[in-house]
């Protein structure tokens, strides 16, 4: 089975070329496994390949054609097309996030329109679709409203995604992503980088800025389980899923004091009190109007799960990242 990443190089996409690669094969759309053969890793920057004979890492922007044809042809089964700007660039910079995260994805399902063949794609999404004046626990199917640019154009994939699914041009999953925390490495552009952090940085020794007030609530998922949902994702059964492509996937709803005392739990109060509080406002306007509980009862019915508590997601991190708590 030939596979492509989309954004390959990124944070998900580079655990999803590894899982894939360790797991070896993917149910194909009938629920058969299939050994995978090729798993094309596409991105602006190239893609560690693991030394994997497997792997093809290609160099392009996806918001052009060509390279699009380049990455998927009629042998190309499944598509995770992870590509993107996050929150606070695509904010930023308003062009970029259009090309990138809109004008880009309707490329892509055109291209596969355009090769005939009906491939699986596993689109992600994001809380950002949701905003303004929300229930107490937001439903699959509560009115789209974004309150960012990010979440309007992830909302408009969303419905690109369902309506080329409808005329059969693809197989289509839309998977919408908790924040992910906790994420390693170094902060980003995201408006929610600090829910990982928070938590990050003082375990590594480090102060952390908290922009945002402690009953701010936030949904979240670890990285371990966002690929274990990505892939569920694109295994599902077509039929299950039926003229409804989207999913809010499971995760935990927590708010950010919950976070800072799940750290104190798991790591004791002098990693905790490392945090600093600064509130900022940019960051409290966007991440303040997602939605901090969801109802995802679907996802888990279909079989997608996420972890049971924030204590749980951080000793996983620091399972996963061999870190030693200074
Ligand atoms: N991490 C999260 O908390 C989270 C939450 C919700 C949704 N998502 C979504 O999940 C997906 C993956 O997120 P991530 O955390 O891995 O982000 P990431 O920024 O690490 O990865 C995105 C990748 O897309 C690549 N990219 C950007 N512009 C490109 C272009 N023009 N052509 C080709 N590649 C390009 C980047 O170089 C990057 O490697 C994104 O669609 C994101 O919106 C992530």
């Amino acid at each position: 089975m030939k596979i492509l990443i989309t954004g390959g190089a990124g944070f998900l996409g580079q655990r999803l070329a590894r899982e894939l690669l360790a797991r070896g094969s993917l149910k194909d759309a009938q629920g058969a496994p299939q050994a995978i053969t090729e798993l094309v890793l596409l991105d602006v920057v190239r893609a560690n390949d693991f030394g994997d004979s497997r792997v093809r890492t290609e160099v392009g922007d996806i918001a052009e054609r060509s390279v699009l044809e380049r990455v998927i042809d009629g042998n190309t089964a499944a598509i995770f097309h992870l590509a993107a700007v996050v929150s606070g660039q695509a904010e930023a910079d308003f062009d970029l996030g259009m090309r990138i995260n809109l004008d880009a994805s309707r490329l892509l399902l055109d291209v596969c329109r355009q090769r005939g063949h009906r491939p699986r794609v596993v689109f992600t999404s994001s809380v950002a679709v949701y905003g303004g004046d929300l229930p107490e626990v937001v439903q699959n199917d509560t009115a789209l409203n974004p309150q960012s640019s990010y979440g309007a154009q992830k909302a408009i994939a969303e419905l690109l995604l369902n309506d080329y699914s409808r005329r059969g041009f693809v197989d289509g999953r839309v998977l919408r992503l908790p924040t992910i925390s906790v994420r390693p490495g170094r902060p980003n552009a995201a408006a929610s980088s600090f829910a990982s952090g928070i938590i990050r940085e003082p375990l590594n020794g480090e102060e952390a800025v908290c922009p945002v007030s402690g009953s701010t609530r936030l949904w979240l998922l670890s990285p371990r389980k966002a690929i274990e949902c990505l892939i569920a994702g694109l295994e599902l059964d077509a039929a299950a899923l039926s003229n409804q492509r989207v999913l809010n996937l499971p995760g935990i709803s927590v708010s950010v004091d919950g976070m800072v005392a799940a750290l104190r739990e798991v790591a004791g109060e002098e990693v905790a009190k490392r945090i600093v509080w600064q509130p900022d406002a940019r960051v409290e306007k966007i991440v303040g109007s997602w939605p901090g509980r969801w109802d995802t009862s679907r996802a888990e019915q279909l079989g997608l799960r996420g972890e049971q508590s924030f204590a749980d997601v951080i000793r996983g991190y620091i399972a996963d990242e061999g870190i030693q708590i200074r």
